[in-house]
């Protein structure tokens, strides 16, 4: 069944010249699948560079309407609509506006969880990989403020030494893994690394061996000494882990930290949504074409490792 589910995706992604772009989030069977599986900037990289004429984008809405604002001349679906991101709903664009005001000589930088009418309404754009690189390059005289997530912009501000304004966004998958089940997974492996990504919460930060972004984990993995890994992200990201490292093993922090927008996306849908051509992601200009210079910048700098 899923063998033949795969040839009719494969035939019809051939017919529609279409690209399947996953995040590192999704199921197994959807990363196995896809023509590019990778963190969020490595993703709008891609979906900026690609020569297909469609681009399915596996993942969540924000990331999906990255693509349309950098791709504007590709078609874009999204396999199921209401596959969205609480943090990037955490912030709109009339509080940023607000922000501002109170604010006004202050740069804004959003982190792509967001909503394209934020990213229109900021400086620059960054992912978890970039935060830091593109903080790092803005005057030292100048405000800034960094908006929806508040634990990536504590990490940002401590990495840089900038005061940094931040907005009390949070991830809920991110913010379900607690200090104490990293204290737990460090007693039953202590001699496992922990990595944590930058959206969970300052005690688990606290005692973790790295901070990464998801494609940062899997390069850190891959070039690491060490055996085995304590991971304090969203659980899909083991699958490649594990692929891309038969030796070594790959523990969950927490069982709980399943981000359930990301699990919308399911094998079915990616074939519905290339029967269909459903659901199309537009983003209306002028939103489109300002969210773009943040984009553009965002894509342009690297991380640093
Ligand atoms: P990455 O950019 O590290 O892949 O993270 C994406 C994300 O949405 C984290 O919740």
């Amino acid at each position: 069944m899923s063998a033949q589910l795969t040839e009719k995706i494969r035939k019809l992604k051939a017919e529609r010249n279409a690209v399947i772009l996953a995040h590192n989030y999704q199921t197994g069977d959807i990363q196995d699948l896809a023509d590019f599986t990778g963190d969020s900037l490595e993703l709008s990289r891609k979906a900026s560079q690609t020569d297909a004429d469609v681009i399915v984008f596996c993942g969540v809405r924000f990331m999906a309407e990255t693509a349309a604002i950098l791709a504007p001349e590709k078609i874009v679906l999204l396999p199921d609509k209401h596959a969205g991101c609480p943090l990037a709903d955490m912030i709109t664009a009339e509080q940023l506006r607000d922000l501002k005001r109170k604010h006004p000589a202050a740069l804004v930088v959003c982190y792509v969880n967001s909503s394209a009418e934020v990213k229109a309404q900021s400086d620059y754009c960054c992912t978890s990989a970039n935060a830091a690189e593109i903080v790092e390059g803005l005057p030292e005289d100048k405000e800034i403020i960094f908006v929806p997530d508040q634990h990536l912009g504590r990490f940002v501000g401590e990495k840089t030494g900038r005061n940094l304004i931040l907005w009390p966004g949070y991830c809920v998958t991110h913010a379900a893994i607690t200090q104490d089940d990293i204290k737990k997974a460090k007693t039953a492996f202590p001699d496992a690394v922990v990595m944590a990504h930058p959206e969970c919460t300052e005690p688990v930060k606290e005692i973790c061996d790295q901070i990464l972004s998801t494609g940062q984990m899997l390069k850190f993995a891959r070039q690491s000494e060490a055996r085995r890994f304590i991971v304090a992200t969203e659980t899909g990201i083991i699958h490649s882990l594990k692929k891309q490292n038969p030796g070594k093993e790959f523990f969950a922090a927490s069982e709980r930290a399943v981000c359930p927008n990301m699990k919308r996306i399911t094998m079915e849908k990616v074939l519905w949504s290339l029967e269909d051509m459903q659901y199309q992601i537009k983003v209306p200009e002028p939103v489109r074409t300002r969210a773009k210079t943040a984009l553009d910048r965002m894509v342009a700098i690297l991380p640093a490792k």
